[in-house]
């Protein structure tokens, strides 16, 4: 589906690491090229035509943002680098201050080193505990299982809306319902979740959220941090610089703009900005319906290719987003990912970032498929005859 949209795919090449990061469609590439090449200006600082047609761009992104998440206002909706930074800076600006010594934030096993690390900061740092929500049989969260680790002391509960190794959705509104019934912040890490199903912050209640451009056709080294505004007013900004000060004379006459200006130090990443409103706009053009039909389909054609392999084992046989993880029987991840790329196919192995899934799976390493709605069942069929004979796998991957 929309193959064409993406000039990497008229390489010979398979590709199947989305969760890692989508491809780029030719819209996107194009409009990163129309600004460095028409009106690479700076932002929020020229007095002139070209520095003002890149604030119209720039903010007509965070126009597009705030109704593609359906945001309360353009205050709720800052640029950075991508959801690694959103995390940080949620972490590290709001709640270092707010958390004291033996407070509790709830995690899951199956979060990603970037909505895992910024949480044992504090911990170190402040002395507060991290706890697990416990998973369930298919590693899946309920909110049963929340209920049981939910104690006076949790403060914070910070979780994948959608993970990148099980590709499990969490119930993200019932959880803020019950969350906010016992004043616990919830933080969700929108990076998988973005690309495959349709986040409405105020629906969903939530009070921060962050993701990443990249995953969703867009570019690099972009993403956003989504905070309700009264929240966003209390976190303190993690750099400081120019474009986000109104003035300064003296270390205790500093005067910061407001939001969401005062969170976005120094020249931000322009181009990206302006790629990324350009991907949500494909995004929405080809609809999530669509999406999400063409990425099922092909992750059930996939499983049943799979199951009468009989030396595959396959970690996730349910999952809400393209991720199949599995192994081969008595050969490392890696080897297969290695024996695949022989034949341009591009998989993933390894243990994805989220290092301590190892102990609720039991397993390390996996070989992870992702799939993306330009897929397709020819790409699926391709793998499946190479992962079908295990004398060859044996003799060609090394
Ligand atoms: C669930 C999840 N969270 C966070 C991240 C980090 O995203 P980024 O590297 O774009 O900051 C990823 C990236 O793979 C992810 O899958």
């Amino acid at each position: 589906m929309n193959r064409e949209d993406f000039p990497l795919l008229k390489q010979d090449i398979i590709y199947f690491d989305n969760s890692a990061t989508s491809l780029k469609p030719k819209c996107v590439i194009d409009k990163i090229a129309d600004y460095y090449t028409n009106y690479s200006a700076n932002a929020h600082r020229g007095d002139y035509d070209l520095s003002f047609k890149v604030d119209q761009e720039y903010e007509q992104t965070r126009t597009l943002v705030k109704d593609f998440l359906n945001a309360k206002s353009l205050e709720e909706i800052i640029f950075t680098s991508g959801t690694t930074e959103s995390l940080n800076m949620i972490a590290h600006g709001f709640f270092e201050d707010l958390l004291e010594p033996n407070d509790e934030i709830l995690l899951t096993t199956s979060e990603h080193a970037s909505n895992v690390l910024p949480w044992f900061r504090l911990a170190n740092k402040l002395g507060v505990k991290i706890n697990y929500i416990p998973l369930d049989d298919n590693y899946y969260v309920t909110l049963d299982n929340l209920k049981k680790v939910v104690t006076p002391q949790t403060k914070v509960i910070s979780l994948a809306g959608i993970t990148n190794v099980i590709g499990d959705k969490r119930p993200i509104k019932e959880i803020t319902e019950y969350a906010h019934a016992h004043n616990i912040f919830v933080v969700v890490d929108a990076a998988q979740m973005i690309p495959h199903m349709r986040v409405d912050v105020s629906d969903l209640d939530v009070d921060f959220l962050a993701f990443s451009g990249h995953k969703i056709c867009g570019p690099t080294g972009v993403g956003v941090l989504y905070g309700k505004k009264e929240l966003l007013e209390h976190l303190e900004p993690t750099n400081l610089g120019g474009g986000m000060n109104e003035s300064f004379d003296s270390p205790d006459q500093v005067y910061l703009k407001p939001l969401p200006t005062r969170l976005e130090a120094g020249t931000p990443n322009i181009a990206g900005v302006i790629g990324l409103g350009e991907a949500i706009k494909y995004i929405e053009s080809i609809g999530y319906t669509k999406i999400n039909d063409q990425v099922h389909n092909l992750r059930k054609y996939l499983i049943s290719k799979l199951l009468p392999i009989k030396y595959i084992d396959i970690i996730n046989l349910e999952s809400d987003s393209g991720i199949i993880a599995f192994n081969v029987s008595n050969i490392f991840s890696q080897d297969i990912a290695y024996y695949l790329n022989k034949y341009n196919i591009c998989v993933r192995a390894g243990n994805h970032c989220a290092k301590i899934l190892k102990n609720a799976v039991g397993v390390t390493n996996t070989v992870r498929i992702s799939l993306y709605f330009y897929n397709t069942y020819e790409e699926i069929d391709n793998l499946v005859e190479l992962l079908s004979d295990y004398d060859k796998i044996v003799k060609e991957m090394i």
